[in-house]
């Protein structure tokens, strides 16, 4: 019967999609259980709960990253002067003036709502040209102001509690901040900004300091009022005072 002849035929082809269908999803998911489909791990597909392996990265392949990856404090340094072309890179770092933001000149380190609470001290001791004492950097005009004389590092390391580090340095960079400029426009959460963007510049001095071939460390434990007295009996609060010289 040609019905029956039609039926049959019909019957073969839908058979033998039914068989093709069966035959590629097996080899889709095979192929996707071998990672033939998938280059790696297809990181895009995770589910919550999932980890997920990052590439590998040299971090000697750029220079920032390089800087990063070898920094460690350093708390000894040669008995050697620094240069005072060195002194003004690393403050510049801190909170130096940089491009032309969209108001004028912006810093070396963010600032929140560019309110720059952060001033900046140099404690010097041993720098090339540069009687000892205390000094107050104006980044605006690239200029230091005297505002102690003679050398004060061994006060400085009184008020942080004996550490060795800061009478032995050349150089100690003290950063500061006048809390008003931020708190006043900020309210409370103004202070977490502070905080926050002392991290900033005193990083970046880090870094810059690698990069010239010194070392330095953070140092967060000292007297406020002592260091206060120390710096000239400056009303900003200090957050952190960071020796630096070359490496022994
Ligand atoms: C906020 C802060 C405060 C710190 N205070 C001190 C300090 O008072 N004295 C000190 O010797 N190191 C201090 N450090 C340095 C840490 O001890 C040091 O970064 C840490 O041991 C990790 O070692 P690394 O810097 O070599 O990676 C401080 C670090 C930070 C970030």
């Amino acid at each position: 019967m040609i019905g029956d002849e039609k039926f049959s035929n019909f019957s073969k082809f839908a058979l033998l999609l039914i068989v093709l269908a069966f035959i590629v999803g097996t080899f889709v998911f095979l192929a996707s259980e071998v990672d033939l489909l998938a280059e790696g791990e297809d990181s895009s597909q995770a589910d919550a709960g999932e980890d997920v392996v990052l590439p590998e990265i040299s971090p000697e392949e750029t220079e920032l990253e390089s800087l990063i990856y070898e920094r460690t404090s350093v708390r000894d340094f040669r008995d050697e002067e620094i240069s005072k072309e060195k002194a003004a890179r690393l403050l510049w770092s801190t909170v130096g003036i940089t491009v032309d933001g969209i108001s004028g000149p912006t810093r070396a380190a963010p600032s929140a709502g560019a309110t720059d609470p952060l001033v900046v001290y140099l404690s010097v001791s041993q720098v090339e040209d540069l009687s000892s004492g205390i000094y107050r950097y104006n980044p605006e005009e690239n200029k230091l102001t005297k505002v102690v004389s003679g050398d004060r590092s061994a006060e400085l390391a009184q008020a942080g509690l004996g550490q060795g580090a800061i009478g032995e340095a050349p150089l100690s960079l003290i950063i500061t901040a006048d809390f008003a400029r931020t708190t006043d426009r900020y309210g409370e959460r103004g202070e977490r900004y502070v905080k926050i963007e002392a991290g900033h510049a005193a990083q970046n001095a880090n870094l810059v300091a690698e990069s010239l071939g010194l070392g330095g460390v953070m140092i967060g434990a000292f007297n406020d009022q002592e260091v206060q007295q120390v710096l000239g009996d400056i009303s900003e609060e200090p957050l952190m005072i960071i020796p630096l010289g070359e490496k022994e």
